[in-house]
């Protein structure tokens, strides 16, 4: 995915999104549990909020590590993180795949919604094995399974059947592409993680109707954006139709709520 092109996308939809994800966040912080003091590293930081409530936590003795491999989302979270007056914070591009830090350097990780679509997510997990002190712990969110995720998976099935899109082959990163508790058990362990705790945490997407919603996922997806901006005038009009059709069970008094499943980790 064309990140770099998705950051301003990004910065005009963070305050939603924040907003949308905050169960997730809260999940995420709570199970990594930062203390004062500690040293926290969040990958695939996008705007950067998630890293952000570890930050007011770990305080002045302690130290944010706000990453991300693309240097344009790298600058959105450092504006906000200006913006909400952290001084703990060091802003840094990090690709996930080759974490330039020592080992046994932090006491956490966080990662929302970044594993699941890294080029190599077994690579950028025993990085993150790595660089954690013993003990440290990892705590991360992907995407559940298509069904339970109809704002990513409505668009992708249209595309897909329609023949615009090809279909993620199975390993290969993408939404969905570690979507069960057995896959996120699995790669956690092959990285020479212990025991996970996974949980489902559900959220709700809230847009005031489907042109917002049509706006939001090509802002957001550098994927989707390129193969619905290129669809023929008439593919637009079917994929509109499809959507107002799909997402009829999500109509709400003041637009849509789309209901999503997020799948929460820890490990150490
Ligand atoms: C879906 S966004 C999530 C952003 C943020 N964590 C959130 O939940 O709002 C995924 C982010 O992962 C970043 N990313 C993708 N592959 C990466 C990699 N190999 N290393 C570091 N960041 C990566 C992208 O640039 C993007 O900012």
């Amino acid at each position: 995915m064309a990140w770099q092109e998705t950051a301003p996308g990004w910065e005009r939809w963070r305050t939603q999104l924040a907003k949308n994800l905050s169960p997730v966040r809260t999940w995420l912080i709570r199970e990594l549990g930062p203390k004062p003091g500690d040293t926290v590293l969040e990958l695939c930081a996008g705007p950067g909020d998630t890293g952000f409530a570890a930050a007011e936590i770990v305080g002045e003795r302690g130290r944010l590590l706000s990453t991300d491999f693309s240097a344009e989302m790298v600058e959105i979270a450092r504006r906000r993180g200006s913006e909400l007056g952290l001084r703990n914070v060091d802003y840094r591009v990090i690709d996930a795949e080759r974490i330039e830090l020592d080992a046994d350097s932090v006491d956490g990780v966080l990662c929302q919604s970044g594993y699941m679509l890294v080029a190599d997510t077994a690579a950028a997990l025993s990085e993150t094995r790595r660089v954690l002190r013993p003990g440290g712990r990892v705590a991360l969110s992907v995407w559940g399974p298509p069904d339970r995720n109809p704002w990513a998976s409505v668009p992708g099935r249209f595309l897909a059947e329609r023949g615009h899109m090809q279909p993620p082959l199975p390993g290969e990163p993408g939404v969905f592409s570690m979507a069960s508790e057995e896959r996120i058990r699995e790669l956690l362990a092959g990285a020479g993680f212990g025991p996970a705790g996974v949980q489902e945490v559900a959220v709700r997407w809230t847009f005031r109707d489907l042109d917002e919603y049509q706006r939001w996922l090509m802002d957001v997806s550098a994927s989707l954006a390129l193969t619905i901006g290129g669809l023929p005038a008439e593919e637009k009009t079917a994929f509109a139709a499809r959507l107002t059709e799909a997402f009829v069970p999500f109509a709400a008094d003041d637009g849509y709520e789309v209901p999503a499943v997020a799948l929460c980790a820890v490990a150490s």
